[in-house]
């Protein structure tokens, strides 16, 4: 298996049981897992996506994470995710949506 050059986290809120419960959930994290996957594959972009547990940013949720980068984004969005995968595309950050 070839290692992809980007890893995508995008926090679903599982607790220990399996269970999705927390507020990035609440807030629309299954829709924009399933976007980002398809925008990672339009674009082109070398890179797996996972789900995880709650990253204990809750009230920037949802959290979005990207290694190897280690850029923490927050509030994210449809919209926000096209800004911030422009910006990775033109080897920038989108700091405007960064968790600080
Ligand atoms: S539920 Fe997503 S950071 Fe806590």
């Amino acid at each position: 298996m070839n290692k992809p050059k980007y890893h995508f986290f995008v926090c679903n809120s599982f607790r220990l049981t399996g269970e999705p419960q927390g507020i990035c959930n609440k807030k629309g994290a299954p829709g924009l897992l399933q976007y980002l996957e398809e925008e990672i594959i339009d674009r082109g972009i070398d890179a797996m996506v996972s789900s995880t547990g709650c990253l204990k940013q809750c009230e920037k949720g949802p959290v979005m994470i990207i290694y190897p980068d280690n850029y923490w984004y927050g509030e994210v969005t449809e919209e926000i995710i096209d800004e911030i995968l422009d910006a990775l595309e033109e080897g920038r950050i989108a700091e405007n949506h960064l968790i600080t």
